[in-house]
Order: structure tokens, then C-alpha cells, then sequence
């Protein structure tokens, strides 16, 4: 069974490709993380978790989820990860998180996809080329690990070294605690206040008043509000002012044309 969150839509496209090509099934466990519907999830085949990178791990919101969740049924798990293209320790925290569930990790796979994060101006904006360039690649790599995972093969990745572990365990810890204030997210005159952002948004953190979203604390920086209003009317701050709000969505139709 095919498990997966996403935000902007690169996890969702990876983990419908693996489903199809592999026959298995797949749940979006947004609706289960915004009830806290923590109701068994049975499996006859190997689980596949399939998740963003948020600094250099999973969501902490999907950890939290998963930690609470009982996985029923077949004991093997993979994790995959989709990331702008440096996944860090998620794979070691994702392989602790599950013996300590007393599942047996079959490891994970990587998949570099379009950045998503656009409240920093620190990642430089990718060109629609270099955008396409990477969904096309990825969808290549899921006809070989859908055929491993359905073989139930081990998945190598790669080697992460103790100094590189150790450099980037506080780099999530003190994201979470620093940098994702919910205070610079706002609607323009274009919000129609269709509520979408409200339904997308994992933590419950937004609500709607007058007609026009209003973000409350903790946030998760996942850019499903941002990435997914229909009229692009949420801006962070000055910072995604002319900035491209990314979801894979546009990009895919795109392709189609
Ligand atoms: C809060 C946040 C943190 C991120 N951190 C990383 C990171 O550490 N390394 C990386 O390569 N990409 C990082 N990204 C990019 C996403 O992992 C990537 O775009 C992912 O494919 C988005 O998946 P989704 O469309 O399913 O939500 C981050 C994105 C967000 C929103």
C-alpha cells in the first residue's frame, strides 16, 4: 500500500506513478493528518511511504502521524523521498522511526523534483526547462523502483556519513523553532475566498474570516496554501512577490500542450 503526503503536488505525482506501475493501492493521509484519524492502516503489501524533504527530513507533522498510526498486515516499509535535491538524514530518521515501530525497513529512494519553497530568497528560481528536465527523470526512476519494490528488494541509497549526520541534525530542530513565522502570509485583492488554502493546509492553521484566509502559529512552510490558490492571490511577504508559486500541476499541463 502506497501512503503519501504532498503539498504541491511532486509526492502525490511520484507516488501515483509507483501505484500504477507496481498495481498496488495509494491514500492521500492529508484528510487522516487533519482529523487525527489515526484508524489502522492494513496492508497486504509492503507499505510505501512517499514524502517531501523539509530540511533534510519529513515533515515533522507526518513523523508525529506515522509514530501514532498502527501499520497492520505486512511488515515491510520503504520511504520514498522526493526533494530540490538533497534528502540528508531522512532516510537514517525514517529507518529509526520504523524499528521502533517493528517494521522491517526495506530502505528508500530519492527523487530530485522541482524545489516547491518559495518564502526565501536563498534558493534561486529554476528555469521551466530545468523544471520539466527533472519531473521527466523522475518519472523514468519510478519504472525501476517500482519494479524493485515489487520484487520486494532492498532499495540502496546513498552513504551518509557520521560528520554529515551530525552537521545536519540541528538543521530541523532549529527551522521549526526559528524560521517559519505564519505572520508574513496574506491575500491580495485576487482572493476569491474559495477556501482551498484552508482545506490544503495539514495543520488546521488556517481559517477563513470575511471571505480571506487568516494564518495562525505553528506553521509547517509546506507552500500547499501558496502553491495550490487557484487565483495566485497568497503572497509571504515581499519575497514571493514576482516570484513563480510552484505546483507541479501547472507544469504537468504544460507538458500536455
Ligand atoms: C519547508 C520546506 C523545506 C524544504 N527543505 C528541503 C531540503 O532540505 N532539501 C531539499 O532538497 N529540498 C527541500 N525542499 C523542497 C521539497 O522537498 C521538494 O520540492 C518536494 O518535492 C516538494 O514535494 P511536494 O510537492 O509533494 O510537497 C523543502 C521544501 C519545503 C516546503
Amino acid at each position: 500500500m502506497i501512503l503519501y503526503f504532498s503539498a504541491t503536488g511532486n509526492t502525490e505525482f511520484i507516488a501515483k506513478k509507483l501505484a500504477a506501475k507496481s498495481g498496488d493501492g495509494c491514500i492521500d493521509l492529508l484528510p487522516r493528518i487533519k482529523n487525527k484519524n489515526y484508524k489502522p492502516i492494513v496492508s497486504k503489501t509492503p507499505f510505501v511511504i512517499c514524502t517531501p524533504v523539509y530540511i533534510c527530513e519529513m515533515p515533522r507533522f507526518l513523523s508525529d502521524y506515522l509514530k501514532n498510526v498502527p501499520l497492520k498486515g505486512c511488515r515491510d516499509v520503504y520511504f520514498i523521498f522526493t526533494s530540490g535535491g538533497y534528502a540528508g538524514i531522512s532516510g537514517n530518521l525514517a529507518a529509526s522511526l520504523m524499528r521502533k515501530k517493528k517494521m522491517n525497513y526495506m530502505g528508500h529512494a530519492e527523487f530530485k523534483m522541482p524545489r516547491n519553497y518559495v518564502a526565501s530568497d536563498m534558493y534561486p528560481e529554476l528555469d521551466k526547462e530545468e523544471i520539466l528536465r527533472r519531473i521527466e527523470q523522475s518519472e523514468k526512476q519510478t519504472n525501476k523502483v517500482a519494479f524493485q519494490i515489487k520484487n520486494r528488494m532492498k532499495l540502496r541509497s546513498r552513504y551518509v556519513f557520521l560528520f554529515e549526520k551530525l552537521v545536519t541534525l540541528p538543521f530541523n530542530p532549529l527551522w521549526v523553532k526559528f524560521r517559519q513565522p505564519s505572520k508574513d502570509f496574506y491575500a491580495t485583492d485576487k482572493c476569491i475566498g474559495c477556501g482551498k488554502c484552508v482545506r490544503n493546509c495539514p495543520l488546521n492553521n488556517i481559517t477563513l474570516k470575511n471571505g480571506r484566509p487568516l494564518w495562525k502559529n505553528p506553521c509547517a512552510h509546506c507552500m500547499a496554501c501558496i502553491g495550490n490558490c487557484p487565483v495566485e492571490a497568497i503572497e509571504y511577504g515581499k519575497i514571493t512577490q514576482n516570484k513563480n508559486k510552484y505546483n507541479i500541476g501547472k507544469y504537468l499541463k504544460r507538458r500536455e500542450e
